[in-house]
């Protein structure tokens, strides 16, 4: 990966127009006007592009298109599918980020809306749940933030995670016909392992959230997955038989987000946590291995608590409810 030699937002913008819905082939000269960049920077840019691996075609005429344009998730080809009056109306596609959520913070650290989103093509330091790292192929998968200002109380917040979970298989559902099973507690899994995680990071002071970034990421096309994940990851495109459309399954994910995130906040988790459970095959009867801060916990899944917490049955009877951890085994 090498360094940019020039600004940012001009390959926003370059991805932006040529993978837009109003025109698939340029001329130099158009994009050089309408990025207002001169003819020699342009060519600068465009050799950038394609080096860094980018499916940028050059016509015998020198006019340029990019390979797969309509399955880029940027703002024109999302919108035409995007149902909500908050979530996504503000819409950053980005080519490249360390995270969409260092993005979607460091904006909502400035002010931005509730319903901001920041999708990226590729992240060179994405983050998963519990410290670890989030693995992703450029161009391949949803890397999507949201900057959420709801009016709880932090400890509420946990109810967030579990909302997220359910939206995104839903939406994956919706999209792709695939079946999805929830792991607690924001895991979607399909028949071939996790295709889905959630990361949802809290600024607040006590008794006040000021924001919540929600960060999803989905393995969405292409055929191989990096090594460290292979055995346990699945990816939408294998399971489904063919291509899923990424902008389409962007705008059902907020779709489905902005209609649980209007429920949990003037109804509570309640009704969520029946749907969530009814969506997952493991939540009740599974024996299971679950790590909760470096502790280690036997026992049989029970359901969910009222605030959405794991509940643990042990051999003696005696029932654990785990608000925070990882199910290792089940
Ligand atoms: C997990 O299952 O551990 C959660 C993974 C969350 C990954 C997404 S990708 C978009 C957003 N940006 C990040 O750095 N992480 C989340």
């Amino acid at each position: 990966m090498r360094e940019l030699p020039f600004s940012h937002r001009l390959l926003d913008r370059l991805v932006e127009l040529l993978a837009g819905s109003s025109k698939e082939v340029w001329s130099r000269a158009e994009l050089a006007r309408s990025m207002e960049v001169s003819p020699a920077e342009l060519t600068e840019i465009l050799a950038w592009f394609k080096a860094e691996g980018w499916p940028l075609e050059v016509g015998s005429d020198q006019r340029v298109w990019l390979r797969a344009a309509a399955d880029i998730p940027v703002a024109s080809r999302v919108r035409p599918h995007l149902s909500t009056n908050r979530l996504g109306r503000r819409y950053h596609h980005t080519l490249r980020v360390d995270s969409t959520n260092n993005a979607a913070r460091c904006l909502a650290g400035d002010g931005a809306a509730e319903g901001t989103v920041v999708v990226a093509e590729e992240q060179t330091g994405g983050r998963g749940r519990l410290g670890r790292t989030w693995l992703s192929r450029k161009g391949k998968d949803i890397l999507l933030s949201l900057v959420l200002r709801p009016h709880l109380d932090p400890a509420q917040a946990p109810g967030l995670n579990l909302m997220v979970g359910l939206a995104a298989s839903q939406a994956i559902g919706e999209v792709s016909g695939i079946p999805t099973d929830l792991k607690w507690p924001n895991d979607v899994l399909t028949p071939g392992g996790k295709c889905c995680g959630v990361l949802t990071e809290m600024n607040a002071d006590p008794g006040k959230i000021h924001f919540v970034i929600v960060g999803v990421g989905i393995n969405v096309n292409g055929t191989s997955l990096p090594d460290a994940i292979a055995g346990q990851a699945s990816i939408l495109e294998q399971a489904a038989g063919g291509p899923v459309p990424r902008p389409k399954l962007a705008a059902a994910l907020l779709n489905r987000l902005e209609a649980l995130y209007l429920v949990f906040l003037d109804q509570g988790l309640g009704p969520l946590l029946e749907r969530w459970m009814a969506s997952s095959s493991s939540v009740r009867g599974r024996p299971v291995l679950v790590s909760n801060a470096g502790r280690s916990l036997r026992g049989t899944t029970a359901g969910l608590s009222e605030q959405g917490a794991l509940r643990i049955r042990r051999e003696d009877g005696s029932v654990a409810e785990i608000l925070a951890g990882d199910v290792v085994q089940w």
